[in-house]
């Protein structure tokens, strides 16, 4: 079945019936702030937000999420709540409200020093703190608090999201056993090497265990949940059905590819809108016969942006022709900035790309831009459809919605794809060009190839990876973790 909002509306109508519908995460879909204009809102840079946000929008229900925008608490009623999207409200959001210490211990701390680094393998070590865990404890209990609140004592359906929730389905199914809970994990889960280093190890494996389904983006990690269970809890794990029995409670482990809105993209890719910006991005660039790169990520250590740039280095070094005549954009914002391995990463980029800028650089030529800035959805697709080629060179990436946000984006069938195979995606999208982001040598010269493809081999290839977001678009992705859900029921 070819899966679009309006199957997935109708097919949740007919599983929800009386049923309350709880999406929870860490992320807001909406984050308001003051400006100039009043109240104003923007929505984060967030693989989670971009998936679960046309979900919420085709089926309604409740969504949980931390309250982080500084003007969040003026827009929302006497219960937390404030119905979106703003402009056509489809679903209710419900703030959370965290004090400085709870954001920093759960947040910064437990979630993104622990473990962040911890289920990516990019050797940056974790850090994992008392007073850390007991802050993303106590912030759990809250949010198993919100939950029960919004469930309003009816049968309910419970999506939990990502690695900032660990204990959350074990504490509502404490209270609520009748409740269908499922979680998905957006990040990759590591091998059981690494994650033996986590001394809180055991209690978030009893607590993915309220999970009565717990899904991740490739068969890989389940496997790698499966083992790291298998060595660390009492637990019963059955690898012909890919689950784990604890306390007498089954929890399925499964694999579901997430995935985008593609008709959405598309669809704002072709507007005249679009076509106009990004014939306005593409003058800026085609003055003298340039070709353009872009990169379009949060600043952050797993994204792989300084080997991105070394090997545009040296692209220039081995492949002089292209001196001058290729323009690397990388944009997008700052992200976990309190955090010092983040602020060191932030000062790093920017000082190689001054290295390399100052060795390059011609009388009005530099190879890299730079623009730390939060893009709309609409600038973000016409980067995207400027664009000779985009680089995706994540060191480990549990999927990476950024490459298929391009493909959707090329409505032309044209342009390249360079896709690490260490991000989830390389795996649905074998088309790409594929890079290992720290062999410099290779991605340079996948860089050359992907200037120099044919026409024909461009339309080939993407025309290829269109098919295939499109049909495995995210309204399949939540399609089957539902029907995985009403079997719980
Ligand atoms: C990843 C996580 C998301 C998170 C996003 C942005 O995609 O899986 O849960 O929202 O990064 O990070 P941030 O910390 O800004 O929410």
């Amino acid at each position: 079945m070819n899966w679009n909002k309006e199957i997935l509306k109708n097919f949740v109508k007919k599983i929800i019936l009386d049923h309350q519908f709880i999406v929870v995460s860490c992320r807001e879909p909406y984050l308001h702030a003051y400006s100039n204009q009043g109240v104003t809102y923007i929505t984060p840079a967030s693989g989670m937000a971009t998936a679960i946000m046309p979900i919420m929008t085709a089926c309604g229900g409740v969504w949980i999420a931390h309250g982080s925008g500084e003007a969040d608490r003026e827009v929302v009623d006497e219960l937390d709540h404030i119905a979106v999207p703003p402009e056509d409200p489809k679903y209710t959001l419900r703030r959370v409200w965290l004090s400085k210490e709870e954001e920093d211990g759960f947040y910064y701390g437990y979630a993104n020093e622990g473990l962040w680094p911890l289920s990516h393998i990019v050797y940056s070590r974790p850090t994992f703190r008392a007073k850390d865990w007991e802050m993303y404890r106590r912030v759990n209990e809250k949010f198993c608090e919100a939950v029960i609140q919004e469930l309003h004592g009816k049968p309910g359906f419970v999506f939990i999201q990502d690695y900032h929730f660990s204990l959350l389905s074990r504490l509502i199914k404490n209270k609520r056993p009748d409740v269908v809970v499922a979680q998905f994990w957006h990040i990759p889960w590591p091998n059981r090497e690494a994650f033996r280093v986590c001394p809180h190890g055991d209690d978030i494996l009893d607590g993915l265990l309220g999970n009565d389904i717990l899904g991740f983006h490739l068969r890989y990690h389940c496997l790698n949940f499966l083992e790291t269970i298998n060595h660390n809890i009492e637990a019963i794990v059955n690898y012909e059905r890919f689950s784990v029995t604890r306390y007498g409670r089954e929890s399925l482990i499964r694999a579901f590819p997430i995935s985008i809105d593609f008709a959405a993209i598309s669809e704002i890719a072709s507007s005249e809108e679009t076509e106009k910006r990004s014939a306005e991005i593409r003058g800026d660039f085609r003055v003298r016969d340039k070709w353009l790169g872009v990169g379009i990520d949060r600043i952050d250590y797993t994204k792989g942006i300084i080997e991105r740039f070394a090997a545009i280095d040296c692209f220039l070094e081995k492949y002089p022709a292209f001196r001058g005549k290729f323009v690397f954009m990388q944009l997008g914002p700052i992200s976990r900035i309190r955090i010092p391995k983040y602020r060191e990463y932030n000062d790093a980029v920017y000082r190689v790309m001054v290295e390399i800028n100052d060795k390059w650089k011609l009388k009005d030529w530099q190879p890299i831009i730079m623009k730390k800035i939060h893009l709309s959805l609409g600038e973000v697709v016409a980067y995207f459809r400027a664009a000779d080629l985009c680089i995706v060179s994540s060191i480990h990436d549990g999927m990476n919605l950024v490459a298929k946000e391009f493909i959707a984006a090329r409505v032309d069938h044209d342009g390249v794809l360079l896709l690490s195979q260490f991000a989830g995606a390389a795996r649905e999208l074998p088309e790409a060009l594929m890079i290992n982001p720290l062999a410099v040598d290779q991605f340079a010269d996948q860089i050359r190839n992907a200037l120099e493809m044919s026409p024909e081999e461009k339309t080939r290839r993407m025309s290829k990876m269109r098919n295939s977001v499109e049909r495995n678009n995210v309204f399949r992705w939540a399609g089957h973790i539902l029907k995985e859900m009403k079997k719980e029921r």
